[in-house]
């Protein structure tokens, strides 16, 4: 596929261009800025690396109140498009004011939903003020365990995506859209 000039001969299609993805960044912490702007909010966006490095990026700049930010790291792939179901932190989040800090764990993508309804109730366990989280993109139909996240950029199919941060064995984090890989990439041996 050609996009601006560029071949990406290993993805389909776009999904979600770079301008639909503006839009949905701007949309989101709009809704953000207004959800938590009553000022006794000490919000902390908690970005779940590697995946959502980039949409973070995007979401803090279009943020206008006051925001921190912070670092968790976890795994539940072993590698290739299924999810093993179990979550290993690999990074943890340390903070002193987790009793007082709104928690808003941002996220690439919503497939089980296994990693984030361990990681909301984690965050509640460990005495976060309040927990709440955003997706970019969210697969409604993969559902496994019943979750619903409080911001969502975009509904997708049940497509193995990548680009935006999101990758197929650490590749392709780098695309500026969210493209459908072709399935020859993750079948071949
Ligand atoms: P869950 O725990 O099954 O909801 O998995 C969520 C995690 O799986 C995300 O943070 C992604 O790292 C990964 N994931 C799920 N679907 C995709 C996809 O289509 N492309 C890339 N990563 C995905
Ligand atoms: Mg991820």
């Amino acid at each position: 596929m050609i996009h601006n000039g560029i071949d990406y001969p290993y993805i389909d299609k776009i999904l979600l261009s770079e301008e639909q993805i503006e839009e949905i960044v701007k949309r989101l912490s709009a809704q953000i800025s207004a959800d938590y702007s009553n000022g006794d909010h000490r919000l902390v966006l908690l970005c779940i690396l590697k995946g959502s490095v980039v949409f973070m990026g995007d979401l803090m700049k279009h943020i206008s109140i006051p925001v921190e930010i912070d670092f968790m790291r976890v795994s539940s792939y072993v590698g290739g498009t299924k999810s093993s179901g179990n979550i290993n932190i690999i990074l943890d989040l340390h903070r002193e004011d987790l009793r007082e800090s709104d928690i808003l764990i941002v996220e690439d993508i919503i497939d089980s939903g296994k990693t984030l309804s361990y990681l909301s109730r984690y965050l509640k366990l460990k005495g976060a003020r309040s927990v709440r989280t955003c997706t970019l993109l969210d697969k409604p139909s993969r559902r496994e365990v019943s979750f619903m996240p409080d911001y969502v950029g975009c509904e997708i199919p049940d497509e193995f995506v990548v680009g935006y941060g999101l990758d197929y064995a650490e590749r392709y984090r780098a695309l500026p859209y969210v493209g459908i890989l072709k399935p020859e990439v993750y079948t071949k041996k």
